[in-house]
């Protein structure tokens, strides 16, 4: 008889609220989020920005410091619960058992320090190796991130390296310990598009190689395509589509997903397709609106999604969403012709690119 238990998953996030108390009242940045990685995975998480995505992450690891902001949930990480420990305990867990790589280099690296300085400093905090280890261990991580000359790159500061070479210390450092979870927040977004690429072929080598998972944070789609087994859509501090790469690029339910999907080009369109930007601005989380969020720049929008919130639902291909009316629906054609017979200007602006395309007739 087979006993064992089911396999735990690595990251398991239930229910996770992240609420800022502001002077104009409080701000729910991040709201009632559920998402499950399983060991080996890449989760894309994507939104626009201020969708909630850094704070979301910075919540999981206990990483939003100030008096206030309050964060509830779960978070279980090889099923134990993170949220509950003491700061002295993340500190066993941070740049050991879960890295992080962020937007701006500089927010990681210290400007005064040399680079070997502090790779060799972080490793010899975790790891607890010897000045001399320490020194070849470092050396040897920067050459795993393609750095050329790594042992010169030792002696050198931050701010003589290009951006893209202070990304791959990022890497290297954040890669040292061997964590099983890497978070990389939005990685590349500062970057030149041909070194975004060069990184992110990086990230995922390393990922592979050292069988990591892998939560990649970004506010597009295209990147996430080909390196993502899952993506979470996070729209107003709720995650409104959570389905595997394919199936999402394939036939998204939410038109958030719809419109983000409409503004990356693609190689399998006409040169002559218009890119949509999605227009009108995501809501005030201060102030938020009282149905889907998505309602007042949604072609789709009906009365319902103006004034209750849509729970999330399980599609027949296992795609979740919250969204009244799923897209591929005849609800939701019907929505759509309706919106445009009554020149709804949202409508208007989607259906001049959703025309070029074959399943919105
Ligand atoms: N310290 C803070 N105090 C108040 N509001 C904050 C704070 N940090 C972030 N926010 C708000 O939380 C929302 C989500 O921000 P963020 O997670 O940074 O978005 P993203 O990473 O998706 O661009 C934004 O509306 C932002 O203004
Ligand atoms: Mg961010």
């Amino acid at each position: 008889m087979n006993t064992s238990l089911p396999d735990t998953p690595l990251l398991e996030v239930e229910n996770l609220s992240t609420t800022f108390m502001t002077p104009r009242g409080p701000l729910t940045a991040v709201n009632g989020v559920n998402l499950t990685l399983q060991k080996g995975q890449t989760y894309g998480l994507v939104g626009e920005s201020g969708s909630g995505k850094t704070v979301f992450s910075r919540s999981m690891l206990q990483l939003n410091v100030s008096s206030n902001v309050q964060t509830t949930g779960s978070v279980k990480f090889q099923g134990e619960e993170l949220l509950t420990k003491t700061r002295k305990e993340m500190q066993s867990i941070w740049g050991k058992e879960i890295s992080m790589v962020f937007q701006d280099p500089m927010t990681s690296l210290n400007p005064v320090m040399k680079v070997g300085t502090q790779v060799i400093e972080h490793i010899r905090h975790h790891l607890g190796l010897g000045k001399k280890e320490a020194r070849e261990l470092g050396i040897e991580l920067l050459r795993s991130v393609q750095i050329p000359e790594p042992e010169a790159r030792m002696d050198v500061y931050p701010h003589e390296c290009s951006g893209g070479m202070r990304q791959r210390i990022c890497i290297a450092i954040a890669l040292a310990c061997g964590s099983k979870l890497l978070i990389a927040d939005e990685p590349t977004t500062a970057l030149d598009v041909t070194v975004q690429h060069q990184i992110l072929n990086l990230l995922d080598f390393q990922r592979r190689d050292r069988d990591m998972s892998m939560v990649l944070v970004t506010h597009d789609l295209g990147v996430i395509a080909g390196r993502a087994d899952h993506v979470a859509v996070m729209y107003a501090g709720r995650l409104v589509e959570v389905a595997d790469t394919k199936t999402l690029f394939a036939a998204p339910k939410m038109p958030y997903t719809e419109a983000l999907l409409r503004s990356i080009p693609r190689m399998d369109q006409p040169a002559h397709t218009r890119l949509l930007s999605i227009s009108g601005r995501p809501p005030d989380l201060a102030n938020p609106p009282k149905g889907c969020a998505f309602a007042p720049r949604c072609a789709y929008a009906q009365e319902q999604c103006e004034n209750e919130q849509p729970p999330i639902t399980t599609h027949a291909d296992g795609s979740q969403s919250a969204c009244w009316i799923p897209l591929g629906t005849p609800a939701s054609r019907d929505a759509l012709q309706k919106n445009l017979s009554a020149g709804r200007p949202q409508t208007l602006a989607m259906h001049n690119v959703a025309s070029t395309t074959s399943e919105v007739k």
